[in-house]
């Protein structure tokens, strides 16, 4: 019985790798969604009787999003997506897992289901296997297929190999319902670590945080531009490209490696499709920008909103208001993405705390005269 519970008893029960914890965890991946609620509900009862004070409720959110007239109509379909979720493997009543769980129970909620779901990349902080294994459980309790993609922190601690084992390669595409995906791996790196002999903890230190110098920039990389390269041949010009990366491919603010280091070689083998949809992670906040006929959406964190950068961001973003401090989840979310029949798309920012916003590309060309090309970033 959840009264029954001492704080201190509930710490043993969330602590890393105690036994009730593992048993906790184990649990998690073979439930069904009512027994994943019951789950998630006794540890939030566990919490409220040990007098630990609950930071997010697990509330269902009621998804009411504005749609421009006649749209719906021109729904192709839809993807939802999760993104940026930095989980510590600390027990299931740290913050950061608690969100991933609620977003979880977002997607899991939307009626009708959509046709996948894309994680959007960090979803460990530290690239721990341990982290990367208790997020692999929760996202393996959506009911909609789920297509994953690697960000920066997932893969220095151990160049990708864990991840890798999880969840496959780190750059695939596939069609669907007439439009070709591509997900990209955009957090390569040259190596900057078998000099210094860092350490793998060390290397993933040093990823982590802003541009200090030490690391080299995230990028595509010659290799996956080639691979990128073939792998368009085939397609049809005609037909709508989405592109999934996890750093922007455009440059917005090196300081904080919100960049990507070849960005216009990357944009120059997209810029020939009639419609490019880019969505990528990272940069956790609502960012929009249109190069040429590319259209970039950022998708939301479920861990933390990253501020505007205080320089370089793009015209077209639609702000939204800065992060209340005493909210850890203000600015936080997930999202939905429509494709419309033709390639455009509206992408939905299901912000946990706020009412949720729409941006659709047929607003970012309305937002720029035809005899301009769209932001391309600073020059550094
Ligand atoms: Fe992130
Ligand atoms: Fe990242």
């Amino acid at each position: 019985m959840a009264e029954h519970w001492t704080r201190k008893e509930l710490e043993f029960a969330l602590r890393e790798r105690s036994p009730r914890h593992e048993s906790w965890i184990r649990s998690l991946a073979h439930c069904d969604r009512r027994h994943f609620l019951r789950v998630t509900g006794r540890f939030a009862a566990m919490a409220a009787a040990a007098g630990v004070v609950q930071p997010h409720a697990f509330q269902l959110v009621n998804v009411a999003y504005a749609a421009e007239p006649g749209e719906e109509e021109k729904l192709a379909f839809r993807f939802a997506y999760i993104s940026d979720s930095h989980m510590y493997a600390r027990g299931m009543d740290h913050s950061f897992v608690k969100a991933t769980l609620k977003a979880v129970e977002d997607v899991n909620a939307l009626d009708p289901q959509p046709d996948f779901v894309l994680y959007g990349g960090d979803l460990a902080q530290l690239g721990r296997p341990e982290e990367l294994e208790l997020g692999q459980q929760i996202l393996s309790e959506l009911k909609a297929p789920l297509r994953m993609m690697v960000g920066e922190h997932d893969w220095y601690f151990d160049l990708g190999e864990k991840w890798r084992a999880l969840f496959g390669p780190d750059r695939y595409s596939f069609d669907h319902k007439g439009v070709h995906f591509v997900t990209l791996n955009s957090v390569v790196e040259k190596d900057f670590w078998s000099g210094p002999a860092y350490t793998p903890a060390q290397r993933m230190e040093i990823v982590a945080g802003l541009d200090d110098g030490r690391q080299s920039r995230f990028e595509v990389g010659e290799e996956q531009r080639h691979w990128l390269a073939r792998d368009l041949e085939k397609v049809d010009r005609n037909t709508p490209l989405v592109v999934f990366s996890h750093s922007p491919l455009y440059k917005y603010y090196r300081p904080w490696n919100f960049w990507t280091e070849d960005a216009e070689q990357v944009q120059a083998l997209l810029q020939p499709f009639r419609t490019v949809t880019v969505i990528h992670g990272h940069t956790h906040q609502i960012l929009t920008n249109r190069i040429g006929r590319i259209h970039f959406f950022g998708m939301l964190s479920t861990a933390w909103p990253w501020p505007y950068a205080p320089e370089g961001l793009p015209e077209l973003t639609i702000q939204m208001a800065r992060a209340d401090p005493f909210d850890q989840f203000d600015g936080c979310g997930d999202g939905r993405v429509d494709l419309l029949r033709g390639g455009g798309a509206i992408k939905h920012y299901d912000l946990w705390d706020r009412d949720p916003r729409s941006v659709s590309s047929a607003q970012l060309d309305r937002g720029l005269s035809a005899d301009r090309a769209g932001y391309r970033g600073p020059s550094y």
